[in-house]
């Protein structure tokens, strides 16, 4: 029989290419999002890209607070394991709204864990990032590293990941593994699917997305001084497909006896910098990206990638793609839908 799995933050970003690639592998999935920073359109058109397999998608528009409906849910299907990508990612807005980055990402996540318990689904998948890293002393940044949180967002990310291994300590019942992303960009090669945020872009792709399709008129490119090839910060950027599929490799992983609570880097082991970055997307685009050099950005590091050994000899998994293939499925998705999934006349 199929196995059923939850993915929490299935209509996201990362979580739609992941679900995609779940329902193209033979999976069962129900996703519950409250649609805080989504659209169901995403959910709509992975369904259709699944063709047969999308019979096999379920949708709930709930939050992870909600744990009457999340009991329900549970009470429903006998869940595999979780996925869970759900919660808020700004670095910036968890600067000046922590108390929400807290009830939202911690909150969410222990109400989560509670009905996992309860139901005795104690297999997870969560997402973590490369900003525990903080800045690294060195590269590539291995998984034994020392962690810092340099924003409430990232305090999230260590907690749970703390939460995470004590619950495992707790019972030995429990298998979890924690995925540390590297710099996630790129889309489907459909086009039909990719990243869409609202309001005013922080990450760098994004931004470059919305100049090539006319929304914006130049790049601001934050330091210039940086002890690196040409001087601007260097970055591991991963083709949300490879992501995606790590996901997959993960879920294999999760059937092992034993593996108590692992975590993973999830990055190519490269390291591009944001010119490098920006003449790949003008070679995929045809669009010259205007810059404006200016000062770097408070908080940011200067060089992070992954040490990728762990992943490739555990999980089995090893990114495909290199950034000309990330930038010409950007591309693609953006000259498709250069408003994402919603119209010219929304708000962003
Ligand atoms: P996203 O915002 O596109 O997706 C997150 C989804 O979670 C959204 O659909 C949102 O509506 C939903 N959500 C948020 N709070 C919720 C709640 N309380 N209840 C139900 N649904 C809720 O972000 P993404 O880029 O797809 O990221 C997914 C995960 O990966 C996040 O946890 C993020 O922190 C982590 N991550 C992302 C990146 C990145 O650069 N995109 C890097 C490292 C880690
Ligand atoms: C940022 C977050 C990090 C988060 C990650 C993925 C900060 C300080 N860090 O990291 O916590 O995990 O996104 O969501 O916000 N750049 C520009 N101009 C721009 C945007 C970015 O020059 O308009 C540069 C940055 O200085 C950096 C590179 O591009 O050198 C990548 O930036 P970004 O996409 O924001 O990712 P991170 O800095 O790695």
């Amino acid at each position: 029989m199929a196995k059923s799995i939850l993915v929490t933050g299935g209509a996201g970003y990362i979580g739609s290419h992941t679900v995609l690639q779940l329902l193209l592998g033979g999976y069962s999935i129900v996703v519950v999002d409250n649609l805080d920073n989504s659209s169901d359109i995403a959910l709509k058109r992975v369904k259709e890209l699944a063709g047969d397999f999308g019979k096999n998608l379920v949708f709930h528009q709930v939050d992870l607070r909600d744990k009457p409906a999340l009991e329900k849910i549970f009470a429903r299907t006998k869940f595999d394991a979780v996925i869970h990508f759900a919660g808020l990612k700004a670095v910036g807005e968890s600067v000046q709204k922590p108390l929400l980055y807290f009830n939202n990402n911690l909150t969410g996540t222990i109400t989560l864990l509670e009905v996992m318990a309860s139901h005795g689904c104690k297999q997870l998948v969560f997402s973590s990032s490369a900003t525990v890293y903080g800045c690294p002393k060195e590269v590539p940044c291995t998984e034994e590293f020392p962690l810092s949180a340099a924003s409430p967002y990232g305090r999230t990310k260590l907690f749970i990941e703390g939460i995470c291994c004590d619950i495992y300590r707790s019972d030995s019942e429990w298998k979890i593994i924690l995925l540390r992303y590297f710099n996630p960009v790129g889309a489907h090669p459909s086009g039909h699917i990719g990243e869409d945020p609202r309001g005013i872009p922080n990450n760098l792709m994004p931004y470059v997305q919305q100049i090539a399709v006319g929304r914006r008129p130049h790049l601001t490119v934050y330091g210039t001084d940086y002890s690196t090839k040409d001087g601007t910060g260097v970055r591991d950027y991963i083709h949300v497909v490879d992501l995606a599929d790590g996901h997959i490799a993960a879920l294999c992983k999760l059937s092992d006896a034993n593996i108590g609570c692992e975590v993973y880097n999830l990055g190519t082991g490269k390291g591009t910098s944001v010119l490098e970055m920006v003449a790949a997307f003008e070679k995929a685009s045809r669009k010259k990206i205007p810059l404006v050099m200016a000062a770097r950005r408070p908080g940011d590091a200067e060089i992070v990638y992954a040490a990728t050994e762990k992943a490739e000899r555990e999980l089995n998994w090893k990114a495909k793609y290199g950034i000309d293939e990330m930038c010409r499925d950007q591309w693609n998705w953006a000259g498709k839908n250069p408003y994402g999934y919603g119209s010219s006349d929304s708000t962003n």
